[in-house]
């Protein structure tokens, strides 16, 4: 008996670096999964070695017919949709306020709120139809202060926080769990391709040595507190959130530098 047997899991980004470690995981747990995504080729590629429990999905968040189309997909597929992952996310180049333009503001904006607001939209009936089920969002550290150079992207994590808890008040009586949980510095694409071109400040950013756990996070490390989120075994943990960040935001293990 696993996790996850006879239940659906849409995991939106699920062919990325985190994304795809979470659908293996639910896959590998039982779960019909969900590839939701723009990137078609590593989507239906993921779901081709994954075999008939697996199903990709072309999902733009950012899109209200789009999500329509995915969530009526695993209806149409494996019958019901259980579980939500809100993954998609994007950052913007790191630049101060005054130099950011607002079309790249609205377009984080528009991937990680209204792609997570359209989602926890979309689904909640669907949700709602299989007698219950569980959100999980995916914020940042950076939705828990300021980062500077990060407006758009800190702006959208906090804001994905607002969102979580109020949908945790009005789903929790149709038995809709809705959590968030915001990854420290994770080794994905995400902070890599960034950091490439970035400045030298930028990298050390992005260096965990300072830290309690002086390790980068792993996308296998958010998918266990995103699997246990999902299951049963939360069934009263409801608008809550999550650091895992390896001791990140307490600052710097100042003793170990020392010692
Ligand atoms: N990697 C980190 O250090 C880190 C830290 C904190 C939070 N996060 C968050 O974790 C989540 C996953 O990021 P990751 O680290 O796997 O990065 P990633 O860049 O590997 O994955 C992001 C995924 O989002 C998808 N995506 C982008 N725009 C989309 C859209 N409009 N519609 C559908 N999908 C879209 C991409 O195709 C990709 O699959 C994001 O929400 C990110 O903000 C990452």
């Amino acid at each position: 008996m696993n996790r996850f047997d006879d239940q659906t899991v849409l995991v939106t980004g699920g062919a990325g670096g985190q994304g795809s470690s979470h659908v293996r995981a639910f896959h590998a747990e039982g779960a019909n999964v969900v590839i939701g995504g723009i990137d078609a080729g590593r989507g239906a590629a993921l779901a081709d070695e994954l075999g008939s429990r697996a199903h990709f999905t072309r999902l733009d968040v950012t899109d209200e017919g789009s999500w329509s189309a995915a969530v009526g997909a695993a209806e149409s597929v494996y019958g019901t949709l259980d579980v939500l992952v809100n993954n998609a996310g994007v950052q913007n180049p790191p630049v101060p306020i005054e130099s950011t333009d607002q079309a790249t503001w609205s377009r984080i904006l528009d991937v990680n709120l209204t792609g997570t607001f359209l989602g926890i939209k979309v689904a909640a009936p669907a949700l709602r139809r299989a007698a219950g089920g569980a959100i999980v969002n995916i914020g940042s550290t950076m939705g828990l202060g300021g980062t500077a150079h990060y407006a758009p992207y800190v702006a959208s994590k906090w804001a994905v926080r607002g969102l979580t808890q109020t949908a945790g008040l009005e789903l929790g009586r149709d038995r809709i769990r809705v959590n968030a949980i915001h990854p420290g510095v994770i080794a994905t694409p995400f902070i890599h391709e960034p950091a490439a071109g970035a400045t030298a400040a930028i990298a050390d950013f992005y260096s965990p040595e300072p830290f309690a756990i002086p390790r980068l996070g792993e996308p296998a490390d958010v998918t266990r507190l995103l699997l246990f989120l999902a299951s049963s075994e939360a069934s009263f943990i409801t608008g809550s959130e999550y650091v895992i960040d390896g001791g990140l935001l307490l600052g710097p293990a100042l003793q170990a530098a020392v010692a």
